[in-house]
């Protein structure tokens, strides 16, 4: 994907000419208007490793930790797929998950993120997908549907297509 290839790759010194005609760069050139938004990354490799495999492993503050509770509770029904994980390993990430939510204190852009949004019981209807929060929606409402539909981006979730400094916690660029 593009973040492998960025990471790997000094991209922007060698072939900035190449990436201008990338279709993610199209969308950088909106995100790049933005401030800094900065979303601590995951910094656990346990967490990267059982939630990076499939998908960027999600920064804990941009959900509540109702949200980390209810979905750590449920892993067999995930979106879909399977993510059982032994109860131990489970239970260490969902304490991981949980001491960083967005609700749980000085998370600055989390906590922007997560206003208006109900943070009730693990059971009551704690929202599980960032892309489905009222202001990540409202963020990228200007994102065409043809950006969606690229096949370099295929799903919302696949934050790093259009975020290259996501797994870095930057969400600007
Ligand atoms: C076996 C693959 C797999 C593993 C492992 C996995 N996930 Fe997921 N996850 C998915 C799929 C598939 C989706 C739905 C993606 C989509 O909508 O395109 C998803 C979606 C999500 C979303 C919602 C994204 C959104 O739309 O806002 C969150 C949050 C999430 N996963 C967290 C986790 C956490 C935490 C772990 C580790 C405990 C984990 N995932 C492990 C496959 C996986
Ligand atoms: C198709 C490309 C695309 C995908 C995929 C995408 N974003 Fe964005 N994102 C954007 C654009 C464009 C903006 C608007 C930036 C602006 O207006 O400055 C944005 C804005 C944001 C912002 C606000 C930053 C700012 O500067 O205003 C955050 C936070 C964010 N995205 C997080 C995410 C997360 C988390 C995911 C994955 C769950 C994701 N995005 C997936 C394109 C994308």
């Amino acid at each position: 994907m593009i973040a492998k290839f960025s990471a790997d790759f000094p991209w922007r010194s060698l072939l900035p000419g190449v990436v201008a005609l990338a279709v993610s760069a199209v969308v950088l050139g909106h995100a790049q208007a933005g401030g800094r938004h900065y979303f601590p990354p995951v910094d656990d490799p346990l967490v990267v490793e059982e939630c990076g495999s499939c998908h960027l492993a999600f920064a804990p503050s941009m959900l509540p930790a109702a949200s980390w509770a209810r979905m750590m509770a449920d892993l067999k029904n995930h979106f879909g797929d399977d993510a059982s994980l032994d109860p131990a390993v489970a239970a260490k990430i969902a304490a991981y998950l949980t001491d960083r939510a967005g609700d749980r204190g000085g998370q600055r852009h989390g906590e922007k993120l997560l206003r208006g949004v109900a943070t009730a019981a693990p059971d009551g209807g704690a929202p599980l997908r960032i892309t489905e929060l009222p202001r990540w929606v409202r963020e990228h409402r200007k994102v065409p549907d043809w950006e969606w539909r690229h096949r370099d981006v295929r799903t919302r979730a696949n934050c790093t297509a259009c975020h290259v400094d996501a797994a870095k916690g930057y969400y600007d660029d």
